[in-house]
């Protein structure tokens, strides 16, 4: 299934394109604690879900607190597949529903990015998950209902423009994660892909298909994901500060084109009654 995995030994990932493809995917925000001094990707980062709170673990190489002990081969399965180094499942709150459309070539780099950190002794803290979500095995079935394994698939009527805007929203950048709408089981509705959705933490994540974002036009689009500054002047607010902080402020030029040409392909959705 993992055919991408027997590629030749000098396929190894490149560390410095590892470190970019972070800031796509937002590791840094859910894997840190949010605290002065706290060390870059040693996990701890409290992540309110409608089930509970995870934290985000160390992932940095420690062999015992981090995943020092992991074959890259581990690392490409838990993106493609959720599963822990064990074979458990992981929750999916690690947006891996995702993640499994990163390619290998990426994965790869994303590794060797991770290899490269200083490794950090900090101790993971246990996720404090209501009955009876905390049970792992479970996730298992949720999977079976709802996870489609497997990489980005180009779209052929697409520019090749347009399909790097859609692997950066839909696998790397997990944009609907949060502006796409879920059932009581925390399962996206893809037939409302990116349409907005009401967030565990209050408040909402709106609309980012055309029907509200003609509102703006691509300057004004591409100023709001740079800085964080609306046409009107408004601050946005915390949660999507962090992701314009850590990853969409963070695009070379063409990679933001490229995101904001997807948004502007997606069939507009209208906005659902709150
Ligand atoms: C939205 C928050 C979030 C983002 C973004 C995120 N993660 Fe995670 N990650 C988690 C959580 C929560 C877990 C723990 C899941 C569990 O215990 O089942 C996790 C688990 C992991 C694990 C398994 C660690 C272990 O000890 O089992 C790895 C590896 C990992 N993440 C790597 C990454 C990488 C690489 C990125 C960026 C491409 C990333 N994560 C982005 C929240 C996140
Ligand atoms: C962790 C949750 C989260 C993720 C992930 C996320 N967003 Fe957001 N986004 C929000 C929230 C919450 C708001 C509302 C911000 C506000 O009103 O201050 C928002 C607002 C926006 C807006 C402004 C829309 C408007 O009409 O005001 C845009 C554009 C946007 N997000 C694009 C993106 C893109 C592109 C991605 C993926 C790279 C993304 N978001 C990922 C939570 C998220």
């Amino acid at each position: 299934m993992l055919g991408g995995l027997a590629a030749p030994a000098s396929a190894k990932g490149d560390a410095s394109r590892g470190a970019y493809l972070a800031k796509l995917g937002g590791c840094l925000g859910c894997h840190t604690e949010v605290k002065k001094g706290a060390v870059p990707y040693a996990g701890g980062r409290a992540l309110k879900t409608p089930f509970g709170t995870l934290y985000g673990p160390n992932i940095t190489p420690h062999p015992q607190a981090g995943i020092g002990r992991w074959s890259e081969a581990d690392f490409l399965r838990a993106l493609r597949d959720g599963k822990r180094v064990d074979g458990a499942h992981l929750f999916p709150a690690f947006p891996y529903p995702s993640f499994t459309k990163i390619t290998d070539e990426d994965a790869r780099d994303l590794w060797a990015f991770l290899r490269s950190l200083p490794p950090s002794e900090r101790a993971n803290r246990a996720h404090d998950l209501s009955f009876p979500f905390g049970w792992r095995f479970l996730v298992g079935f949720w999977k079976m209902l709802y996870f489609t394994p497997g990489p980005f698939v180009a779209g052929p009527g697409r520019t090749p423009a347009l399909n790097r805007g859609a692997y950066l929203v839909t696998a790397l950048g997990h944009c609907g994660e949060c502006h796409t709408p879920r059932n009581w089981l925390g399962a996206p509705d893809d037939s409302r892909a990116l349409a907005g959705a009401k967030l565990a933490k209050g408040g909402g994540a709106p609309n980012l298909t055309p029907t509200r974002l003609k509102k703006w036009d691509d300057t004004e689009l591409k100023e709001f994901l740079g800085s964080g500054l609306t046409p009107d002047g408004d601050v946005v607010g915390e949660t999507m500060g962090e992701v314009i902080r850590n990853t969409t402020g963070q695009l070379t030029p063409e990679d933001l084109s490229a995101l904001v040409a997807y948004l502007r392909s997606v069939p507009p959705i209208a906005e659902a009654p709150r």
